[in-house]
């Protein structure tokens, strides 16, 4: 099979594919073409891919067009596949427009989080990213210092750390100002991320919910409004004592749920930085804006929307990873096999033989 690798337009500086991964799939028995320049932000010159075994040249007349973000889905040539972060759901007339050509879709957002599909989880893979990068990005804008310091001039005291969502993101961000010295605290709506949060060296903030919101997937449910508001008031005390919070709280489908008000961050301290993760599907604090930073009353408010690309190196590394493993589970020598009792190939496709097949994506499509 050809895999073309184009060059993302900015501000996006990831790569679909780097070296290390065009030289496994070469291993593989596939060819790949990169456009020129496509890994410059990501440490990849077009000579590292050349002695990878890949040409460069035209990514668009292939077989695969491996993308990290889509940018340009009129390119993708009819009756070839196109892999990514296709955003599916937030574009469902773009996926029946590729299928209209013939274009089978795999889309990353609809793989199905399970134990087999780990090696090909990029949503887990750029999460990890984000939330180690949402603490650097903190204690960057933090005038504290993260570690307990005794110096000749006194002792410094470690930074206090909230963390709000304690999944994949949340758990790296842990792990991260845990390193930096951090006295770390958290909470998740999931009652099974508390010992996840104590392995990791923080403590688990309790507070008081009708009810553990855990749906049979193991995702974080959509919350009735009283226990909403007992989170935001719950958490209160939490943020007033807090140097930094980062927000990673996400409902998969839904819009994120709010958990910091403008009543808490009246409380925040004077020089304490907010990252909210999820500012841009609607934000976990309400005085975040996606991709800007906010100054209230000394608050520093912080919503980035490109935490993984922030670190493209490695957040390719591991998406290019995660291309590599899903390529594998989904061809023999002979090609594509399309087996779509296979739970992966049912989840990923979500547009083969001119039809949108994902059943949500295609719910989508007939109530617009
Ligand atoms: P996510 O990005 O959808 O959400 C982030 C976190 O926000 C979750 O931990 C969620 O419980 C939490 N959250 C949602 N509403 C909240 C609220 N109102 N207040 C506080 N926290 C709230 O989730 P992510 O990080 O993609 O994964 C969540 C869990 O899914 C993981 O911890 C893991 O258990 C499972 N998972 C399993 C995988 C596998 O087996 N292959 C792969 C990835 C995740």
């Amino acid at each position: 099979m050809l895999i073309g690798v184009p060059a993302q337009a900015p501000p996006e500086r990831r790569a679909s594919l780097l070296p290390d991964a065009v030289s496994r799939l070469v291993s593989a028995g596939h060819s790949v073409v990169v456009e020129g320049s496509a890994g410059d932000h990501a440490g990849a010159t077009d000579d590292a891919y050349r002695e990878a075994g890949a040409s460069i040249g035209d990514p668009w007349s292939v077989d695969l067009v491996a993308v990290v973000g889509l940018d340009d889905p009129d390119r993708v040539p009819a009756g070839s596949s196109v892999v990514g972060l296709v955003r599916p759901l937030e574009a469902p007339e773009r996926v029946a427009g590729l299928a209209a050509r013939n274009v089978s879709v795999l889309s990353f957002e609809l793989l199905p989080r399970t134990t087999l599909a780990q090696s090909m989880d990029v949503l887990s893979s750029q999460a990890t990213v984000a939330g180690y990068r949402s603490i650097i990005e903190a204690a960057a804008h933090s005038p504290f210092l993260f570690p307990m310091l005794t110096t000749a001039a006194g002792t410094v005291k470690p930074a206090k750390v909230l963390i709000l969502g304690a999944g994949v993101a949340g758990l790296q961000a842990i792990a991260t100002a845990r390193r930096l010295g951090a006295v770390v605290r958290a909470f998740d709506v999931r009652a099974a991320a508390a010992e996840q949060v104590e392995s990791l060296g923080a403590k688990f903030v309790e507070l008081d919910l009708s009810s553990d919101h855990t749906d049979a997937g193991g995702y974080a449910t959509e919350l009735a409004d009283d226990d909403q508001t007992r989170i935001i008031r719950g958490l209160d005390g939490e943020i007033a004592a807090a140097d930094v919070v980062v927000s990673t709280a996400q409902i998969p489908g839904r819009p994120a749920p709010l958990l910091v008000d403008d009543q808490s961050l009246e409380l925040a301290r004077p020089g304490s930085v907010f990252v909210d993760l999820a500012a841009a599907t609607g934000g976990n604090i309400s005085a975040s804006v996606p991709d800007q930073v906010v100054e209230r009353s000394g608050v520093t408010i912080l919503g980035p929307t490109d935490l993984a690309s922030r670190v493209a190196a490695e957040a390719s590394a591991l998406y290019g990873r995660n291309i590599v493993n899903l390529v594998a589970h989904l061809t023999t020598d002979a090609g594509w096999t399309w087996d779509f009792d296979d739970e992966i190939a049912d989840g990923v496709v979500v547009a083969h033989e001119g039809a949108v097949r994902h059943p949500r994506v295609a719910a989508l499509l007939e109530s617009s």
